[in-house]
């Protein structure tokens, strides 16, 4: 059986025809740069992500430097991020002269650690960087409040994330509300997605929806993981600019590099678009220091092909996600990804942990050397894997003088050690989640 990492070659030829007319239309007309396809595309993801304002760009590294121009950060000013995420997130802040400030993760959902945010704000803190990593949104309540309480920016790197939804913690004010609900199968459905309204709020929220529908799985109330929509917010859009990437093998990839920038400011939005083409609005007159930041045409008329689809993707790694956790949960060796109860989650990698059969008297090492035997061993039944990520950023070459030296980041310096991505894509079926698990599990019974 040929499994793949990724599979891009037959997601496309599911929807040929879309995207080999729409890419034939920008050959016919020419307009390679700045074509009609980009408005639509930014318009159409707007709209998908209820956000104001979608301004594309070259790449998702773009985009996060791009973000941090237009908020006018200035050379030494602090920037909070994870030490666990990909190098694109801190590698724009030391290029613009600001320092990165790192801060360990939350072993369970591997993203930003909240309660470890406030101890690293100085009077020189000036945004923080959560990254919705693998798929997931960080804990955004907390992260919001703080950046609030000490006016701080927040940039969200959501470039592993698009459509996941963020719904708010308020859990009591829902518990509350639910028991008022007289219908037990909306009380459940309703009380998951609403955190926010007050009670007042959702009796008025209920009772037009009851009037509206009693059909529960209308794709008009459901969202991207088939949450319900109410009250929940995209990824992106929560705190002051979103960031994005359409990597191909992200969960919305073009067939190159794209990004996006996702703001509701109308003020933002604009300097961002003056930003990414020369700091122009007007040809030729530049009112501010920009770069040569845009998304082809060719790429835009792939997305338009594949945003329609979003939505069934994402439906596709979930039901992937739920076959790995079938097969996966209980094994001793193995932890499986956690679910943060706030955010959908959209699976751009299904990473679990491998726990060594001594794990308390083995030293780091060991673990990776373990982790690393098993990778070997499952490519040569022909299963890939990765291991996102092998370094944390503060023991990168490139970003020594921004650490002491002394600091730890245990969770990190775990995570590195014990990670392991499998095979998640569009086109996952069952029998392939069964011969990686079987394969997997055979290998970490027998052989390790
Ligand atoms: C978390 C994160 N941030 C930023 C980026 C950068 O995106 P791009 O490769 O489009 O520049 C990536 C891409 O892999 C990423 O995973």
């Amino acid at each position: 059986m040929k499994i793949q990492m990724v599979d891009l070659h037959n997601q496309y030829v599911k929807i040929k025809n879309e995207i080999d007319s729409n890419i034939q239309e920008v050959i016919n007309n020419t307009q390679f740069i700045k074509g009609p396809q980009i408005k639509q595309f930014e318009e159409a993801l707007a709209k998908e992500l209820e956000v104001k304002h979608v301004i594309a760009c070259a790449n998702g590294t773009d985009a996060l430097q791009i973000a941090m121009m237009a908020l006018d950060l200035k050379p030494g000013d602090e920037i909070i991020l994870p030490v666990f995420t990909y190098v694109a997130t801190a590698e724009v802040i030391a290029l613009l002269g600001l320092t990165p400030v790192m801060v360990d993760v939350d072993p369970n959902t591997f993203c930003i650690d909240v309660n470890l945010i406030a101890s690293k704000i100085s009077v020189r803190t000036k945004a923080i960087v959560p990254v919705h990593l693998f798929g997931q949104c960080a804990n955004m309540d907390a992260i919001m409040e703080i950046a609030n309480k000490h006016n701080l920016f927040v940039i969200e790197d959501t470039a592993q994330a698009i459509g996941a939804l963020y719904r708010s913690e308020r859990r009591e004010a829902r518990d509350e509300k639910e028991s008022r609900v007289q219908n037990p199968e909306s009380r459940q459905e309703i009380g998951e997605a609403d955190g926010l309204l007050d009670a007042q709020g959702l009796d008025s929220r209920l009772s037009s929806l009851d009037s509206k529908t009693n059909n529960l799985d209308s794709p008009e109330l459901l969202g991207t993981g088939g949450f319900w929509t109410l009250d929940s917010k995209s990824a992106g859009t929560i705190g002051h600019i979103g960031t994005t990437s359409f990597f191909p093998s992200k969960n919305l990839g073009c067939y190159g590099d794209g990004g996006a920038l996702m703001t509701n400011d109308d003020e933002l939005a604009k300097k961002i678009r003056m930003i990414c083409n020369h700091g122009q609005s007007v040809q030729y007159v530049h009112d501010i220091i920009g770069v040569n930041s845009r998304l082809d045409s060719i790429q835009a008329a792939v997305l338009n092909a594949k945003l329609p689809h979003l939505k069934s993707y994402t439906a596709a790694r979930n039901e992937a996600a739920s076959w790995y956790d079938e097969m996966l949960s209980g094994h001793p060796n193995i932890i499986i990804p956690k679910r943060n109860p706030n955010s959908t989650h959209v699976f751009h990698q299904y990473t679990i942990r491998i726990q060594d059969k001594n794990a308390s008297s083995q030293e780091p090492a060991a673990r990776s050397l373990q982790r690393d035997q098993l990778r070997k061993l499952l490519s040569e039944k022909g299963i890939p894997s990765m291991v996102y990520y092998p370094i944390e950023l503060h023991k990168q070459k490139a970003f020594e003088k921004y650490w002491d030296g002394v600091e730890r980041f245990p969770v990190s310096e775990e995570l590195v050690q014990t990670v392991l991505s499998l095979p998640m894509h569009t086109e996952m079926t069952r029998e392939m989640v069964g011969y990686v698990c079987e394969t997997l599990v055979g290998i970490m019974n027998d052989e390790l």
